[in-house]
């Protein structure tokens, strides 16, 4: 018997059943769910609208029904189609009918809302964490690389040499932004939508604020059929789920190619890598690039929440059940993504010295060299113009810049003089960039000083 079969005259059929229900997946809701029944009733008891007596059952049955799901003994099926109903039949089994009083005033519509809130809130506290470790040992990555050089790319060709430290700076302050959005969503999730009944509020003389208060919500929802049809902060989550796996898949690449026999600048521990069946020298970044290919189904859900919502009229429709798998896969796909970024990025072997001679061979000097003539008096056009020549003529000859004597430099410009073999070193080229937020070690160390006070905040 349906907990609504009243008005029914046959069963529903089975693989309706199957279909609609919602048990195999938001069964992840029973804790959120148990909590907001426990405040209900709590608070339909303060306001009279229960007997002191038959609260207390409730709450003692509720907290029975949800020892035995903890601990794997309660039956959740189908026939119930979700969890709201589950516990809600689990409940009267233990305490009996007067478990029916629970519902009094609620309907699944803002039950629902409340619990996904509810969940929310509480991956989004995580995942701030969890984002604030990756930060962190980026951190310790270019605490330690203060002095090494990287070759920095546009377009994939060597541009400028760049401190690592300042590189692996660059993704902190991207992360950065996702634990400011994430935090900022909290704002958005944390407003309690019970109340609101199936659409239009209850005539029971409820009190909306205390519930609030006893979930630690900031605010009630102000409009009950905004607070039934409202799943914007699941957008939103998904939204800033995009981005930070964006972001993370971002540095997967990198650390991908970084880890190729032909960048070979960064070796990863052998714990975040795994072999070959065939190939025995195999060592492949498998973990970089899993989470590089999980971006899709984040995007996937960001997409698919999107266009559920698309033309639903007010209030709850049952399309809005969709609302949950995407919601818990990108949450668990974020954490476990995150859980082993941080050690991985922390245990990675930073290949100064290859790293090093990468610098030296190429023309990632060339721009310091156009600065000085430009500084002698050229214009900057001019010297570009000047420079582009040299590196040209250094190109036929199979040479650097700084395998140029001094005459061959004077062939192209007599205002180049001595100073500029040391002005060409890649320590000169980076430290000449001393503008905040440049890549010069000063600067950088500043960027460092930033960077440790936002991860105290965090
Ligand atoms: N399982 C439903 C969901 O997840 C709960 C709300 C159902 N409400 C209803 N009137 N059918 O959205």
């Amino acid at each position: 018997m349906k907990l609504w079969g009243g008005r029914f005259t046959k069963p529903t059929n089975q693989l309706m059943d199957e279909y609609a229900s919602s048990i195999h997946f938001d069964k992840k809701l029973a804790k959120h769910d148990i909590m907001g029944s426990l405040a209900h009733v709590r608070m339909l008891k303060k306001c009279n609208i229960l007997s002191d007596n038959d609260a207390d059952k409730i709450v003692e049955g509720l907290q029975f029904v949800a020892a035995k799901i903890e601990n794997g003994e309660a039956v959740l099926s189908e026939e119930h189609e979700d969890i709201h109903m589950n516990i809600e039949k689990l409940l009267i089994d233990e305490i009996g009918s007067v478990g029916g009083k629970l519902h009094t005033g609620r309907s699944r519509n803002d039950q629902v809302a409340l619990d996904m809130r509810l969940y929310l809130r509480e991956v989004v506290h995580e995942l701030v964490q969890l984002v604030t470790n990756v930060q962190k040992s980026l951190y310790k990555q270019a605490e330690a690389n203060l002095d090494t050089l990287l070759p920095g790319y546009t377009h994939l060709q060597r541009a400028q040499p760049v401190l690592f430290a300042h590189h692996m700076l660059a993704y902190l302050f991207m992360f950065q932004r996702d634990a400011e959005r994430l935090a900022d969503s909290l704002k958005r999730i944390n407003k309690m939508p019970l109340g609101a009944g199936a659409l239009a509020g209850t005539s029971f003389p409820i009190d909306r604020q205390y519930v609030a208060d006893e979930l630690q919500f900031d605010s009630i929802c102000e409009n009950s059929l905004d607070a039934v049809s409202d799943r914007d902060f699941v957008v939103d989550f998904l939204s800033h789920a995009s981005m930070i796996a964006m972001h993370l898949s971002r540095l997967c690449e990198e650390m991908v190619q970084w880890s190729s026999a032909e960048f070979n600048f960064i070796e990863l521990d052998d714990a975040f890598c795994t072999g070959s069946s065939m190939m025995p020298q195999k060592k492949n970044p498998d973990v970089a690039e899993l989470v590089r290919g999980k971006t899709g189904r984040v995007y996937g859900n960001l997409t698919g929440m999107l266009t559920t919502l698309k033309g639903l009229p007010l209030a709850y429709n049952k399309d809005m059940q969709e609302d949950k798998e995407g919601m818990f896969d990108s949450a668990e796909t974020l954490r476990g993504a995150l859980a082993l970024f941080a050690p991985m990025i922390e245990t990675m072997h930073v290949k100064e010295t290859e790293m090093y001679e990468a610098v030296r061979q190429d023309y990632s000097n060339a721009t310091d060299l156009a600065d000085y003539l430009t500084s002698k008096g050229m214009t900057f056009r001019e010297s570009h113009e000047a420079v582009g020549n040299i590196v040209l003529h250094c190109l036929n000859q199979n040479k650097y810049l700084l395998d140029l004597s001094l005459d061959e430099f004077r062939s192209f410009s007599d205002l180049i003089e001595t100073d500029i073999f040391k002005a060409l070193s890649p320590e000169s080229v980076v430290n000449a960039r001393k503008v905040p937020g440049g890549t010069a070690k000063e600067s950088v160390k500043n960027q460092l000083e930033k960077a440790a006070a936002l991860l105290k905040t965090n």
